[in-house]
């Protein structure tokens, strides 16, 4: 399969990285919101990103062509023109599902429909589609322009040549694909999130305050960053989110999501987006 345009859908913090690491790698991006706001914040944030990689000469081309690759668009039938879909919306498995079945009414027989779900199955959202052999994960990590791996994730149903096309796909955007079996949380996350819910439980529990507990991960496991200033970046929203995939999809309570995360969701306090998490943002 050879694909030369690329839809993304949900232009937040994640759609916005895919598109530009795919019009990097010189193929044409169509970005979709449901959100016109979201798609000119998204569009702002990666040419910022852009000409910053370009001062520090890390781009091969000028990153105003780059750019022009990109064409933003709240219009879901603008989606037909792709050959390959990668949807970045909220992870959320109900608002997925309807995202699949839209999607799989209006684009060609041929589109390969990839989800950048964190955790959720892709055997279940395959199944609302008359294509399940061409769904499949392409899970990026945050932040997409700088993080080299991309988890591939094989739904039951995704065929080999479906599988085979993304790691092409990875290869052309000069990622190293791993490949995960469809389990709740696939690798990075299964081992991840729980980290991450432990370090709230501490901060709940009053075992630190928010910066010791970064602060001793960083030092005393070397991580380049602590787990609550982590969790800012990749939306408080989204980790609850994980965490109910994996307490759902494991029925073991160990991942049982801390009282914490999910008070702090309620109160809107999602981390770097909304400006409040575990730190404050300006
Ligand atoms: N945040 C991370 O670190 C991270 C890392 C890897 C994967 N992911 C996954 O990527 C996806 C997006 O996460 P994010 O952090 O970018 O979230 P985000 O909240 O920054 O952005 C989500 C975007 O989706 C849009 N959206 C919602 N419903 C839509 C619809 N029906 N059609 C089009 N757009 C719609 C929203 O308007 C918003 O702009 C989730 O599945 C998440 O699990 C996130």
């Amino acid at each position: 399969m050879s694909f030369k345009t690329v839809a993304v859908i949900g232009a937040g913090q994640m759609g916005q990285g895919i598109a530009q690491v795919f019009a990097t790698a010189g193929f044409n991006v169509i970005l979709n919101d449901i959100d016109s706001a979201a798609i000119e914040k998204g569009l702002a944030t990666l040419t910022r990103s852009l000409n910053k990689l370009a001062d520090k000469e890390l781009l091969s081309e000028d990153p105003a062509i780059i750019a022009g690759r990109i064409t933003g668009s709240t219009d879901f039938s603008a989606l037909v023109a792709a050959e390959l879909v990668v949807e970045a919306a909220t992870e959320n498995e109900a608002l997925k599902h309807k995202i699949f079945s839209q999607l799989d009414k209006i684009c060609p027989a041929s589109t390969v429909l990839a989800s950048n779900t964190s955790s959720i199955s892709i055997t279940r959202l395959a199944a609302v589609t008359e294509r399940p052999d061409k769904v499949v994960g392409l899970h990026f990590m945050n932040p997409v322009p700088l993080m080299k791996l991309i988890e591939v994730i094989k739904g039951l149903q995704t065929s080999e040549e479906t599988y085979q096309s993304m790691l092409e796909v990875a290869d052309k955007l000069n990622k190293t694909a791993v490949t995960s079996q469809d389990r709740p949380g696939f690798i990075v996350n299964r081992i991840l999130m729980p980290m991450i819910n432990e370090a709230i439980f501490t901060l709940y529990e009053g075992v630190g305050n928010a910066a010791e507990i970064d602060e001793a991960m960083k030092l005393g496991a070397a991580h380049p960053m602590g787990p609550l200033a982590l969790a800012d970046l990749i939306g408080l929203d989204t980790c609850l989110s994980i965490m109910q995939v994996l307490n759902e999809g494991f029925s073991d309570s160990k991942y049982r999501p801390c009282p914490l995360l999910k008070q702090m969701v309620d109160a809107g306090y999602l981390g770097r987006k909304t400006g409040r998490g575990f730190y404050q943002y300006d």
